[in-house]
């Protein structure tokens, strides 16, 4: 595996591949990588002749008060990792090489709506960040597929509304959520959780999982299903700042005639924001669960 940190490399490298034919797959990364990372890369070597994997803890996604210090960093294991999934290139760009001296000047990528609701209304500015970093590395690598996981729901919608919006040619594919044993949504952040509240962390994912069983069942009453998730999350000692029912395509609130829902979860626990969600297909006939 190549390991690059200039830019002006890697297109040199890229460029090689594309005279010689080869497709060029992109997965973004922060780094810290678990499983559910390696299901990204996994996928994008089954689709692509070349892989790219990018590690950057990118400050512009990060508020002021938010855990940019404290993410957690670990290459070494991260460049093993990536080996091993027989992954082309890494790409570890400084902060520097990504945006020269003055980060604080530079041109922001904003995507209507979508980077306002839910994660983006806790997390002002959010959204704007990952926009415009995921529009730079699009740039820089240029690749025919970008892979990005299901886990970050209204990431992977935000992503693919800026790639029609500024006409990118790439295809936006989305992979399902890696979990460990107790349903979890596996996360770099899910290192912040203490033993007992690791135990906890999974009743987020069983709530959702709850309210799509009782969808499935018949049960048409989202704001109740809303609200009896966030009282039993509550109860368990999660600061809940959303549990919404909603329409699988644009977020907005599900009503009774939307047939793709989602379902959006996101709690503070300790000191761990945790986010995860569940998708299903409402049908007249048959309803079912997606497996997510
Ligand atoms: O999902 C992430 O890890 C990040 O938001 C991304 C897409 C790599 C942009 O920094």
């Amino acid at each position: 595996m190549q390991i690059l940190t200039s830019t002006a490399e890697l297109r040199e490298v890229l460029a090689l591949q594309r005279l010689g034919g080869r497709s060029i797959g992109l997965v973004p990364t922060m780094g810290n990588l678990h499983s559910g990372h390696l299901k990204l890369v996994d996928s994008a070597v089954k689709q692509c002749d070349f892989v790219v994997s990018t590690i950057f803890v990118n400050p512009l996604q990060f508020g002021p008060n938010e855990d940019l210090e404290a993410y957690p960093r670990s290459l070494r294991d991260d460049q093993e990792k990536l080996i091993s999934a027989a992954c082309s290139c890494l790409f570890v760009p400084a902060e520097e090489e990504l945006f020269g001296p003055e980060r604080k000047d530079t041109t922001i990528i904003s995507v209507p709506e979508m980077s306002e609701i839910y994660c983006g209304k806790s997390r002002p500015g959010h959204f704007d960040g990952v926009a415009t970093i995921v529009c730079k590395l699009f740039n820089i690598v240029q690749p025919d597929k970008a892979f990005f996981g299901y886990k970050d729901y209204q990431q992977l919608l935000l992503i693919r509304r800026m790639t029609q919006d500024l006409s990118f040619d790439i295809e936006i594919v989305g992979i399902e959520t890696a979990r460990n044993a107790s349903g979890l949504a596996l996360s770099s952040r899910n290192s912040y959780l203490d033993r007992e509240e690791l135990a906890t962390a999974a009743m987020l994912y069983h709530c959702l999982a709850s309210a799509a069983d009782a969808i499935i069942n018949g049960s048409r009453d989202y704001l109740k299903l809303e609200k009896t998730a966030t009282q039993k999350l509550s109860d368990a000692g999660f600061v809940v700042d959303y549990f919404s029912i909603c329409n699988a395509e644009n977020l907005v609130a599900a009503s009774h005639q939307d047939r793709s829902l989602v379902i959006l979860a996101a709690a503070i626990l300790g000191s761990c924001r945790l986010i995860d969600n569940v998708q299903l297909q409402v049908d007249v006939q048959s309803i079912e669960r997606q497996v997510n």
